[in-house]
């Protein structure tokens, strides 16, 4: 069986890493063939599907060298390349397939390139219909960095990718890409005696990714969360229950962050206003207000709009920088924030 090659956003991979570790998993290879956003695996598609951090998943085919990039000698390494993999047999009985590149660094992106591999997959399969949209299926071909070489998958995720949870009846406008929510988690170093709280909690996603991550794993854990909207609390709350969440788990209630009442918690994760919602509620008065709240060598998790000074949050709130990832969420710059309180 070839094996699996998860994707995730660009900068998640460890979060990727320490969910894989979290169930058991030590065997993958990060950023495969210099690809970021990449983990490269030899697990079960169900168990593969089941994780937290991931957006698609696709079976690893085949891979080969590029001597050029120019038209003609590109369509003899694809052609070459599907010689090789037995593609009949991975999609018998479908009928439409799509097909879906990624470029990465250094890679210029092609419609040719994508025509190209549809008219030989075409020649292969000659009664499929290849459709650029929407397939029963997606063909995957990804150009790592450099050009050098072509690598096809077969996507075995489905049609939803798997950052659309079923949970969610409720839609929150400016809602967190729950694998974001997830990799937040796990990166802040959750353990069994871990008081979570989320004090930006909109519907929910941060505390329910939370519970489903971990509560198998810590029985302990207890979950906090709460907005100063009282109707994203009982979305998150109607979220949560069809999230199948057992409410003792969590609580959620209405609360002005400015002002929480909670005390002594050991994790903040959270996604506070960004972008043009921000208006008066600046990342400095958030530590200001928030850090009074946390328990000494307690962790923050914080999504933010913009990048801060390393140094500021050192100087003026004793918060050790503990880990800073630029990712891109919903087509925007955003910059994730790992920080430790210290005494
Ligand atoms: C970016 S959204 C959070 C989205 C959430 N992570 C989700 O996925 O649904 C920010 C939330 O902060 C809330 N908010 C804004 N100002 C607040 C304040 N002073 N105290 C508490 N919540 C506030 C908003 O009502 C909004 O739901």
């Amino acid at each position: 069986m070839p094996k699996l090659i998860l994707i995730t956003l660009n900068g998640l991979e460890e979060a990727v890493v320490r969910e894989l570790k979290l169930r058991g998993i030590s065997n993958f290879t990060v950023s495969p063939y210099g690809m970021d956003g990449r983990v490269l695996v030899d697990v079960d598609v169900n168990f593969a599907k089941s994780l937290r951090t991931i957006e698609r998943v696709y079976l690893l085919l085949g891979r080969c060298e590029l001597k050029s990039l120019e038209r003609k000698r590109f369509r003899e390494s694809v052609r070459g390349l599907l010689r090789e993999v037995d593609l009949e047999s991975y999609i018998r009985g479908l009928r439409v397939i799509s097909i879906k590149c990624y470029y990465h660094a250094g890679v210029k992106p092609k419609k040719e390139y994508e025509k190209i591999i549809a008219r030989e997959v075409k020649r292969v399969l000659k009664d499929i219909i290849v459709s650029p949209t929407v397939g029963d299926v997606r063909l995957i071909c990804e150009f790592p960095p450099g050009g050098d070489s072509l690598i096809l998958g077969l996507e075995v995720s489905g049609l939803r990718p798997l950052h659309r949870r079923l949970y969610t009846v409720y839609s929150h406008p400016a809602m967190l890409n729950p694998i974001v929510a997830a990799a937040m988690i796990l990166l802040s170093d959750v353990n069994d005696y871990s008081l979570i709280y989320d004090p930006f909690c909109g519907a929910g996603t941060i505390p329910i990714e939370a519970v489903i991550l971990l509560s198998k794993h810590y029985r302990d854990i207890r979950i906090l969360a709460s907005d100063i909207n009282p109707i994203y609390v009982k979305q998150a709350t109607i979220n949560a229950t069809k999230a199948g969440i057992p409410l003792e788990n969590m609580v959620f209630f209405i609360a002005d962050a400015l002002n929480p009442p909670v005390k002594e918690v050991t994790h903040i994760v959270t996604d506070p206003p960004r972008g043009r919602r921000e208006v008066g509620i600046s990342w400095e008065k958030i530590f200001d207000r928030l850090v009074g709240h946390l328990a000494d060598n307690g962790r923050i998790a914080i999504i933010l709009g913009r990048r801060v000074k390393v140094e500021d949050i050192r100087s003026r709130y004793k918060l050790e920088v503990i880990r800073e990832i630029n990712i891109i969420h919903g087509g925007m710059k955003a910059f994730l924030y790992i920080l430790e309180k210290k005494q």
